[in-house]
């Protein structure tokens, strides 16, 4: 290699990094999924699911970012469910491990240009609504960016979307519907709510937890809404669910802690599979409508 030449060379964009994780990826499988999903915390064992699967290291595609948070495998694994292909993350990488916000929704640009439409985000989140219980999933209708970042800063590249971008329906419409109707034939405690988005890593005070009921959250993270900016951007449709492993600072007399976090994700994560199982075709079906 001449390093001269090499040094000398601007960094690739964003486009192009993420064209060049998806050619990797057309690499290694003739698979082609138009849905994707980002198991969050927990819950990446859906992906066990998979037939003809294929495991990869986010280590081994380019560009890809490495998660360190427990819970978090780091692997995309991309395989059938049923008659569904399907791209699973197993785990996301989120800012407060230090990772730029580009760094953070880059899987969802490759998957993009790897020919996902669809997009469903799962995550751990607290619980600010009362009405909620620990265990509970709640179906994202809409959210609140408190992170302080967002992926569409600094100068726009055309070839991935917009400069303005419409949030009116972030989150699609027929795919909460379908999450809602399919959570409450199976027997799920589920609901539909406003996430709102920490920077974190440390989880919210009492008064943070009054003042984001306050202004319409239900349920609180330090994921996601990158993710869904970048997937709205690109003109993916979203789902977004999350699983209420804690009620939120303040409402019980109790700390929180990351433990309790893993092991509400574990007892819930049979009935979040099921859920999942059974509106993955309904979203293929929608899939970039
Ligand atoms: N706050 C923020 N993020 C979280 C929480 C919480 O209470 N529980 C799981 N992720």
């Amino acid at each position: 290699m001449n390093l001269a030449a090499e040094s000398a060379r601007p960094p690739a964009d964003d486009f192009t990094r993420a064209e060049e994780a998806a050619s990797y990826l057309r690499s290694k499988t003739k698979l082609r999924p138009r849905v994707a999903l980002v198991l969050g915390s927990g819950l990446g064992s859906f992906a066990d699911k998979l037939t003809g699967a294929l495991s990869i290291p986010y280590a081994d595609i380019p560009h890809f970012p490495k998660p360190s948070a427990e819970g978090h495998a780091g692997n995309l694994v991309i395989g059938n469910l049923g008659h569904v292909s399907v791209a699973c993350m197993q785990g996301r990488v989120h800012l407060y491990e230090g990772h730029s916000v580009r760094d953070v929704v880059f899987p969802v640009r490759a998957l993009g240009r790897f020919g996902v439409k669809g997009l469903i985000l799962t995550n751990a989140a607290g619980g600010i609504n009362e009405t909620y219980t620990q265990g509970a999933l709640v179906v994202l209708k809409d959210h609140i960016n408190l992170q302080g970042v967002n992926p569409l800063i600094g100068p726009n590249d055309e070839r991935l979307g917009p400069r303005f971008l419409d949030m009116t329906q972030a989150y699609f419409r027929p795919y909460r519907q379908i999450a809602l109707e399919h959570g409450q034939r199976l027997g799920i405690d589920i609901f539909e709510g406003v996430y709102a988005a920490l920077y974190g890593p440390m989880y919210e005070t009492p008064a943070e937890i009054r003042y984001l009921r306050t202004i319409g959250a239900d349920v609180v993270g330090m994921s996601t809404v990158a993710e869904v900016i970048a997937a709205r951007h690109i003109g993916m449709t979203v789902l977004g669910i999350s699983c209420v492993t804690n009620m939120a600072a303040g409402i019980l007399d109790q700390p929180i802690n990351h433990k309790e976090v893993l092991e509400t994700g574990e007892r819930v994560k049979g009935k979040f599979i099921q859920l999942l199982e059974a509106i993955l075709p309904r979203v293929e079906d929608l899939a970039g409508s």
